[in-house]
C-alpha cells in the first residue's frame, strides 16, 4: 500500500488522505486522471504522459492545479517518500469542489492527487505470458480520447471479462471494429507479419504505450500499419497483444476462446517486448 499521498498541497498518511464529498470528480467524474510506470525510480515517458495530461485538461476546461515544473517536483517527491523503485504513479486533477449543480461556477480552484504504488520489477518472463480476452460492446461515450475519471463502461466490461476468466475486454463498435481494451490498446499481427493498430481519433485512448511500440517497431523494422481492424481480422491473427503503462506489452492467445495464431506468444510480440523492456530501463 502507498505510506504517502500528496492531496491538495498537502503530503498525507495514505490511510488518512480524503478529498471532500462535493468535490465535483466524486460526484460528476468531472476530472482526469494518468497513470506512470516507475522503473528504476525513474518516470516512464513523462513528457508524454504530461503532454496528455495538458490536452485532457485542455478539452475539459480545467486548468493546471500548479505549474508543470512545481507538478513534475511533487510527482519526484511522492515517489521518494514511498521510496519506490518499480511500480506506477496515479495522478488525477479533478475540477474541484462546489456545491452541487450540473454547470460548475467560474474560477474553480482543481483537486489534485498523486500517489504512487509498489509492483514487482517485470521481466521477459513475467511479460512473455499468453492471456485470454473476451470481446464486449462499446458503449462508452464520444470522446474516449480524453482520460477522463468517468470510467463506468470499461469498469462493466473489465469485470465481466475477469469473471470469465479473460484479462482484458476487447471493446467493439457498431461496425465490428475493435476500438481498444478497457485500460489498453489493442493490437494484431496478421498472417502477412503487419503489426496493425487502430489509429488515434476520439474513440481510442491514444496510449503512450502504444506511440512507444510503434517507435520501437519502426526502429527494428517492423512492418506496421495504422487502421482499423474488426473482431473477426483479430480472431484470424497470428499474434495479439495489448498496450497500456502498467500491462505493458501483454501477449493475448485467445479472444472469446478463438486461439489466436498457434496459441503461443508469437515472434512479433516477444521482440516488442523485448524492446519495450530495454527502454524503459534505457529511457530517452
Ligand atoms: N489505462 N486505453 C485506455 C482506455 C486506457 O485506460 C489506457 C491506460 C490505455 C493505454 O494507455 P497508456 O499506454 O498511456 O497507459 C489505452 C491506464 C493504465 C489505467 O487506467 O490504469
Amino acid at each position: 500500500m502507498p505510506r504517502i499521498t500528496f492531496v491538495n498541497g498537502h503530503y498525507m498518511q495514505h490511510l488518512h488522505a480524503g478529498i471532500h464529498i462535493e468535490d465535483r470528480g466524486f460526484q460528476f467524474s468531472d476530472g482526469v486522471y494518468e497513470v506512470i510506470a516507475i522503473r528504476n525510480k525513474k518516470l516512464i515517458d513523462i513528457e508524454s504522459h504530461l503532454d496528455r495530461l495538458h490536452r485532457s485538461l485542455y478539452e475539459l476546461s480545467i486548468p493546471w492545479p500548479t505549474t508543470r515544473r512545481s507538478f513534475c517536483i511533487i510527482l519526484r517527491e511522492v515517489i521518494q517518500r514511498n521510496r519506490l523503485a518499480n511500480g506506477s504513479a496515479y495522478i488525477q486533477i479533478t475540477r474541484g469542489r462546489a456545491a452541487r449543480d450540473f454547470a460548475y461556477p467560474d474560477g474553480m480552484i482543481p483537486s489534485l492527487i498523486i500517489y504512487a504504488r509498489n509492483a514487482p520489477k517485470d521481466t521477459i518472463e513475467s511479460v512473455a505470458k499468453g492471456h485470454k480476452v473476451v470481446s464486449k460492446p462499446d458503449i462508452r461515450w464520444k470522446r474516449s480520447d480524453i482520460k477522463t475519471v468517468s470510467l463506468l463502461p470499461a469498469v462493466m466490461a473489465k469485470k465481466a471479462a475477469m469473471v470469465e476468466g479473460a484479462v482484458e475486454a476487447w471493446l467493439v463498435d457498431e461496425d465490428g471494429m475493435v476500438t481498444e481494451g478497457t485500460s489498453s490498446n489493442a493490437w494484431i499481427v496478421t498472417s502477412n507479419k503487419e503489426l496493425i493498430t487502430r489509429p488515434t481519433d476520439n474513440s481510442i485512448l491514444a496510449g503512450i504505450t502504444r506511440q512507444t511500440v510503434l517507435n520501437l517497431a519502426k526502429t527494428a523494422g517492423v512492418t506496421f500499419v495504422e487502421r482499423a481492424f474488426s473482431l473477426a481480422d483479430a480472431k484470424l491473427a497470428k499474434e495479439a497483444f495489448c498496450t497500456s503503462s502498467t500491462a505493458l506489452v501483454k501477449p493475448v492467445i485467445e479472444i472469446d476462446n478463438d486461439r489466436i495464431g498457434d496459441g503461443e506468444v508469437g515472434p512479433i510480440t516477444k521482440l516488442l517486448i523485448r524492446h519495450y523492456l530495454e527502454h524503459m530501463e534505457n529511457p530517452s
